[in-house]
């Protein structure tokens, strides 16, 4: 079975997402709705949404529009039909009564539910129709997130399921985990479980949403929106009608309807249109007076909005034995709703699931958390869970554990697949170095760097890690969700607020080193981000020998945005690769202006196929939809690379002062039409004395080190700037540049 064409009913939030996608992987789809007109604004919103769920624009051509009513015989040439109308069995049913009429024999029909039963769905079709449906449940935003379910009922055509699953798996790049028919299936009915523990524990202990939400949230390896936030986006009515679904499917015994019942202040948010962010606001809200901007936090026990409060709790790593044991209201509430969340997921298996490991690959795939429930026991470990937990009885999981305590249990990862990913192979390391930012695995023939801070952020440590790595080809791969986004601004900033400008300026020089070595050393790099790769994380990617990027990759040099300009090398990187382009050759002013204008403005590209073009990644580098195979074409690279030459130093020609001129002439515009102000004028001065080479009319050649100095003695000017470090303090306190 292969597939080449695929009809999409339904054009809303789902069926436009699966629809773009698709056009990612080049599988041209037709999309129809009641109205042309529907799909058709479907359409023009898949062109222009952000984060966009196109690679690039152009893979719009693969979507057409069209009816229910006068296209449906689009469906005769389908290989697969996905419905994904509204959550109304009705609607479903006569859908698949008109698909079964038209589609060829064999096409697979799946629907996008998330919430109805299969046996529900296919009640009225034949068993040989039975054969070939099956619920494909997508999460949303379909091109971002890793997981898709697959339901099968008893009467699916295994074969063909498998088939389905390796086209997910390889055409769109989805972690496909195949489900039976159960509420919720594996990721919504832990997620939500859990998302539910979260907030009854919140009631319960009298805790503020801040306060839940900073505890469920990085503390836990668990996106920062916590679980009010999550709530908010997600939408607390949509929630409640979650909610009311599993309460509908569930057996009264289940442990779900504990964490379930109505609470009156969700019930009034909604009454209000407090419904989240779609809404008038949530449980946090935006109150705007005149220009002034306040987020809003509610209070759980009067419903009451005041200023919403930042919680520290000084704790920046994942720490879960820390966090659990710590004698205070946060550590009792990390324990009550960890352990349920545990004892809930455990008791799941293995009715739900035979394989414990899916539970905690649908959380990662689907919910974004760095370890599943079964890996944070693992991490907890056996003895100190079983000390500490009460009763679970009826828990046959956890009753067999706590009888063999085996620390080991956990086994093999990510088992849905067999494809030899990252974190199946990081359990077979040879040996393991590790210092506060990054991990060295150690192989025979090569070695693996995993970043581990917040957000990938690269300091002192993280360098130390790549330069250590050399020993042997080296891959810089992670599985969190950013590549880098970059130095560790606090780190800096410490420095900055000691007045130790001497200790930044050997970081930076250490990174320019680091960076240098990679690019030079003997054996072969080869950088295989996903996620965000910018400032310093995408000068490391730049002066890799070799990049294997996943799709989802958003890739910048963005230092100009708090006030100063790449400083490990980024600009001389890509002022070298410009320089190697035709344009670039014939005129000495093309690199510098090309690369002034993509510093200066902090562009960014959020795939591969929009990355080159700018050229942050180049030909030689290979694109890849799932993320699992990363490690696999990375290896594939050390293998064919055996007899490896690190790239000839290489010396520039630039103008000084000639291009130098052009380049202000540009900032003085800008300037006067008030679209920079004094500050922007500084940093573009800045990036214009690196890119045209320094202070004089320039006639002599430049070598890297000579770039390597200049955007050093550039980066130290501007991070002694009060600007800079005004617009870098507003950042970190915020995540959104300041402008000034
Ligand atoms: P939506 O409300 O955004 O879109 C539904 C679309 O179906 C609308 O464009 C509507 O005009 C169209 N429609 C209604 N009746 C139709 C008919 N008879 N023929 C053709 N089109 C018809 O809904 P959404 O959110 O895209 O959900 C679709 C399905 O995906 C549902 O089954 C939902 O449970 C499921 N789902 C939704 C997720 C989400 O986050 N929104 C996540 C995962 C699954």
């Amino acid at each position: 079975m292969d597939i080449k064409k695929v009809v999409i009913i339904g054009s809303g939030t789902m069926g436009s997402g699966i629809a773009a996608h698709l056009c990612n992987a080049n599988v041209p789809v037709t999309l129809l709705d009641l109205k042309t007109e529907i799909s058709e604004k479907a359409r023009e919103k898949i062109y222009k949404s952000k984060p966009p769920l196109l690679l690039d624009k152009s893979k719009i051509n693969n979507i057409k529009v069209g009816n229910i009513n006068e296209n449906f015989n689009v469906v005769k040439d389908a290989d697969w039909i996905v419905e994904a109308v509204v959550e109304r069995i009705d609607i479903k049913h006569q859908i698949y009564k008109k698909i079964f009429n038209e589609r060829k024999d064999g096409a697979i029909v799946s629907s996008n539910t998330s919430s109805i039963p299969i046996k529900v769905l296919s009640e009225h079709l034949t068993n040989d129709e039975k054969k070939d449906f099956c619920i494909t449940h997508f999460f949303n935003p379909v091109r971002y997130m890793g997981l898709l379910e697959i339901v099968k009922s008893k009467n699916s055509d295994l074969k063909k399921i498998n088939k389905l699953k390796e086209f997910c798996e390889n055409e769109l790049g989805k972690g496909a985990i195949i489900c039976n028919d159960t509420p919720g299936f594996l990721g919504n009915r832990v997620g939500v479980y859990a998302m539910q523990v979260a907030m009854t524990e919140a009631f319960k202990m009298k805790l503020s949403i801040e306060e839940a939400d900073t505890i469920f949230g990085r503390p836990m390896g668990i996106p920062k929106t916590g679980v009010f936030g999550l709530y908010d986006l997600i939408g607390i009515d949509l929630m409640a009608d979650v909610l009311k679904s599993f309460i509908k499917e569930l057996p009264e015994s289940d442990e779900f309807h504990l964490v379930a019942k109505e609470i009156p202040l969700i019930n009034q948010l909604i009454q209000t249109g407090y419904t989240g962010r779609k809404g008038k606001g949530g449980f946090y809200r935006m109150n705007k007076t005149g220009m002034i901007k306040v987020m809003e936090a509610i209070n759980l026990e009067t419903g009451d909005y005041s200023v919403s409060k930042k919680i520290d709790l000084k704790l920046d790593k994942v720490n879960l034995s820390e966090l659990i044991n710590r004698d205070d209201k946060y550590g009792e509430y990390a324990w009550s709703v960890l352990s349920k969340i545990i004892k809930y997921s455990s008791s799941l298996v293995p009715e739900i699931t035979k394989e414990f490991n899916d539970i905690d690959e649908a959380m990662r795939l689907g919910f974004n958390w760095s370890k599943g429930p079964f890996e944070m026991l693992e991490e907890i470990g056996v003895k100190n869970f079983f000390n500490k937990v009460d009763n679970f009885d009826g828990n046959n999981f956890l009753r067999n554990l706590s009888k063999t305590k085996n620390e080991d249990f956990y086994g093999e990862r990510q088992k849905y697949t067999n494809i030899a990913t990252l974190g199946k192979e990081k359990k077979i390391a040879v040996s393991l170095d590790v210092n506060n930012s990054a991990k060295i695995y150690k192989f025979n023939d090569y070695n693996i760097v995993e970043f581990t801070t917040k957000a990938n952020a690269l300091d002192y440590d993280s360098m130390d890690a790549l330069k250590k790595a050399t020993d042997k080809p080296l891959i810089i791969i992670n599985e969190s969700m950013q590549f880098s986004a970059g130095v560790n601004l606090n780190y800096v900033m410490d420095f900055v607020k000691n007045k130790d400008f001497k200790s930044i300026e050997k970081f930076i020089k250490y990174f320019q080193e680091t960076c240098k070595h990679l690019k030079f050393c003997d054996k072969p790099v080869i950088s295989a981000p996903s996620g965000l790769t910018l400032g310093g994380g995408a000068e490391v990617l730049l002066q890799s020998n070799f990049v294997v990027s996943h799709t989802n990759i958003v890739i910048g040099l963005v230092e100009t945005i708090v006030g100063l300009i790449p400083g490990g090398g980024g600009c001389k990187e890509m002022l070298w690769r410009w320089s190697q382009t035709k344009n670039g050759q014939n005129d000495p002013d093309y690199a510098p202006l090309k690369v002034f204008d993509i510093i200066g403005y902090g562009k960014t590209a959020s795939s591969p196929d929009e990355a080159l073009p700018l050229l942050f990644l180049t030909k030689k580098d290979k694109k890849i939809m799932n993320r699992n195979n990363l490690l696999i074409e990375a290896k594939k690279l050390v293998e064919s690379n055996k007899d490896f030459r690190p790239p000839s130093k290489y010396t520039f020609k630039l103008s000084g002062n000639t291009v130098r001129e052009k380049m202000h002439k540009i900032l003085d515009k800008l300037y006067e039409e008030k679209k920079i102000l004094e500050h922007g004028l500084v940093v573009g001065k800045e990036l214009a004395y690196v890119l045209s080479g320094g202070k004089t009319n320039l006639n002599k050649s430049l070598t890297e080190d000579d770039l390597y100095n200049l955007e050093l003695e550039s980066f130290m000017r501007l991070i002694s700037k009060n600007k800079t470090q005004e617009r870098i303090i507003h950042t970190l306190k915020t995540s959104k540049p300041l402008i000034n």
